[in-house]
């Protein structure tokens, strides 16, 4: 039978450690009629995160995981979200890296939201790089994750403009509004045959 658009039927999982706009925009998102998943529960590395509060103000189950051991965190991760029956997982600002037995239970299920114009400028300070090497322009892109870091296949890329005025918070600032967009579209693009 046909899936009905608007069927609420992709158990998801959001993974953070910080801010959680982009967790805010996905939660949004995930209400309106065009969204085909549900976010079940919220993974956070941190117990101060403030996107937590989201997770809160959404009345969405969350989970704050402790990282001292990395085993032991990622059977903790596991262990939820085989509970919650989850089925694809949304990295947004997550700054713990997933291990490559983690991402296999996971395959192609687990997507990211990486702020450069990747292959460019993977990892961390992506906005002081782009600055100090005069890029022109800059970027979001949305990924698969796999065992390389932010070297998954690539969803989406949004491209944007670099000014001579910009310092790393106004680039960042900037970028982000484009990341809510494009984790948006990414996700539509992927679910429709997911
Ligand atoms: C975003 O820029 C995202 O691309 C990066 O970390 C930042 C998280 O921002 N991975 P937020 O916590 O979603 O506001």
């Amino acid at each position: 039978m046909e899936k009905l658009i608007g069927t609420k039927n992709i158990n998801t999982a959001v993974f953070i450690s910080g801010t959680g706009s982009n967790l805010k925009n996905l939660i949004e998102f995930s209400k309106t009629k065009r969204s085909k998943f549900q976010i079940k529960i919220v993974i956070s590395s941190n117990s101060k995160a403030k996107g937590l509060n989201f997770a809160n103000r959404f009345k969405i189950q969350k989970k704050i995981i402790n990282y001292n051991n990395i085993n032991r965190a990622e059977n903790q991760i596991l262990k939820s979200l085989s509970e919650n029956k989850i089925q694809l997982i949304c990295l947004a600002g997550f700054m713990k890296i997933l291990t490559s037995k983690f991402i296999k239970k996971f395959k192609g299920r687990i997507l990211n939201i990486h702020p450069s114009l990747l292959p460019k400028y993977k990892g961390l300070n992506t906005h002081q790089r782009v600055l100090k090497n005069n890029e022109k322009f800059s970027g979001c892109t949305v990924h698969y994750v796999n065992a390389k870091l932010d070297g998954g296949k690539i969803i989406l890329q949004k491209k944007i403009k670099v000014y001579k005025k910009d310092n790393p918070k106004s680039l960042a600032k900037r970028i982000l509004k484009q990341e809510h967009i494009l984790y948006k579209k990414a996700l539509n693009k992927i679910l429709s045959n997911f």
